[in-house]
């Protein structure tokens, strides 16, 4: 592989200008009045796809938001990668805490990103990181320096739970054989410490009703004497956890895998400032289960959250009223070996259990999946490695991450391969936070290490 840095240095600001075209489509997939939007960024990926040298790029219907699939075939005895990404973001409200509008992409300097970082909804998560892809396989494509074949899956349904890939995925097995899976929807440590991710956390997200009279309810008069669904429902939330904050649910570790000793021996040796951590965050203090580092809490640690809460009166003033409803949203995060569906029965069942009476409690499922970890004694971490290590002058840091990609553990089920987690985000960049943002200096380093993951994949299976 030639060095790829001076095509990148020629093409940077075409491949700037289209990122940021990309980024002015709101293709938000959660809320139904973006729909034109999320197939209009879905038609632009098809195109990108041709243009940077595939020789098939369509658009594939699923019951929600399409799959477009991309392919350049070069020889079928060669090895094939499989790029996944996806093109739909997370809504970007509160609009009013972004400090240009979501929508109309901006590089602006900061601390981190001192060459200037784009901001806009979906730069870092996943438009951004999806596109160094594509900008990838143009400059091997057009320099004819493309070693393997290449097969690309981008979904506009990632982040509300990718429902239809995985039936996309089931019933096109062949269509998708590959040898290894490429995905950068991830983050790294810093921009002097390359990390490649090796785990994801699992996700069970529930919603919760807690019903107690029939209508709200005058405070005075009633107050006191029927339950506030919103009283108990907080207190219900608050049970979840014990003094050393461990989840309380009946069996919720029973499957939970316990790292040795020397494993997170490892881990630690991470570079990592509590100090910096919690002055990026303005908090005096970090919190979390007793036992366990701050990085452990966030990666091989599962957990429970509130998402959301709401009910009663919030509007202007005082309105003296005891709800007839309460409600909140829940996450739980969870390690591999944990299963997902039976977390949520386990949730369900046990949340149900303490609802004193005088409520009645519904728990509604919304979406999940299994987490996924990946050895590093394969040849696709090695190949990656390896990249990094060309490319930042450093040997990478393997990392499990806090984040899910439900979708990885079903591509290992279905097709039977590994995913490689090559993220260029830093947990910085406010990935569906306002101001989202992904650096400069990251696109071009992305684009400019995935050609030789490319390389070294390809040369380590033929050997
Ligand atoms: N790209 C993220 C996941 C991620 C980010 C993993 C950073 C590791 C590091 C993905 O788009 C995402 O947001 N996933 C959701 C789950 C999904 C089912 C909505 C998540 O983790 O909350
Ligand atoms: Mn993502
Ligand atoms: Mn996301």
């Amino acid at each position: 592989m030639q060095n790829p840095k001076e095509y990148i240095a020629k093409n940077k600001d075409r491949f700037l200008n289209e990122l940021i075209e990309l980024l002015k489509i709101p293709s938000v997939s959660a809320d139904p009045k973006y729909s034109k939007d999320v197939l209009k960024a879905s038609e632009i990926i098809q195109s990108s796809l041709l243009e940077a040298g595939c020789d098939i790029a369509e658009i594939h219907e699923t019951e929600g938001y399409p799959i477009v699939y991309g392919e350049k075939i070069i020889d079928p005895k060669l090895p094939t990668i499989l790029v996944y990404g996806h093109y739909d973001v997370q809504p970007a409200e509160p609009l009013e805490l972004w400090d240009a509008p979501p929508y109309e992409p901006v590089v602006k300097k900061t601390e981190i990103h001192p060459e200037g970082a784009i901001f806009a909804r979906g730069s870092c998560d996943d438009k951004g990181q999806m596109y160094m892809h594509v900008k990838a396989l143009e400059y091997m494509s057009k320099t004819n320096q493309l070693p393997c074949n290449v097969k690309f899956m981008i979904e506009g349904e990632e982040e509300v739970g990718s429902d239809n890939l995985g039936i996309y995925v089931a019933h096109n097995k062949e269509k998708l054989a590959n040898d290894i899976i490429l995905i950068s929807d991830t983050g790294m440590i810093a921009n002097d410490v390359p990390s490649i991710t090796t785990g994801l956390r699992g996700l069970s997200y529930v919603e919760v009703e807690v019903t107690g009279p029939n209508r709200d309810l005058h405070s005075g008069l009633y107050g006191g004497a029927v339950a506030n669904p919103i009283n108990i429902l907080t207190k219900m939330i608050a049970s979840l956890h014990d003094e050393n904050n461990h989840i309380t649910i009946p069996g919720f570790y029973d499957k939970v895998e316990e790292l040795s000793t020397a494993e997170r021996t490892e881990m630690a040796k991470a570079p990592f400032s509590l100090k910096e951590y919690q002055a990026a965050l303005d908090i005096d203090a970090v919190y979390g289960e007793a036992g366990y580092t701050t990085n452990e809490r966030n990666s091989i640690r599962p957990t429970l959250d509130v998402n959301g809460i709401w009910g009663g009166y919030i509007g202007e003033g005082a309105k003296t009223v005891i709800a007839s409803k309460a409600y909140a949203k829940i996450s739980m995060r969870l390690v591999p070996n944990q299963d997902w569906e039976e977390i949520t029965e386990l949730f369900k069942t046990h949340f149900e259990s303490i609802a004193p009476k005088g409520v009645s409690v519904k728990v509604t499922p919304h979406h999940g999946g299994q987490g996924y970890v990946t050895p590093i004694d394969t040849i696709g971490y090695q190949a990656a490695s390896k990249a990094y290590e060309t490319t930042f002058g450093k040997k990478p840091i393997p990392q499990r991450s806090g984040g899910s990609i439900p979708i990885v553990s079903l591509f290992e089920q279905e097709l039977d391969s590994k995913t490689i987690l090559m993220g260029f985000g830093l947990d910085s960049d406010a990935i569906h936070s306002p101001n989202e943002h992904f650096g400069v200096w990251n696109y071009l380093k992305g684009i400019e290490t995935i050609p030789y993951f490319y390389q070294y994949f390809t040369e380590m299976t033929d050997s």
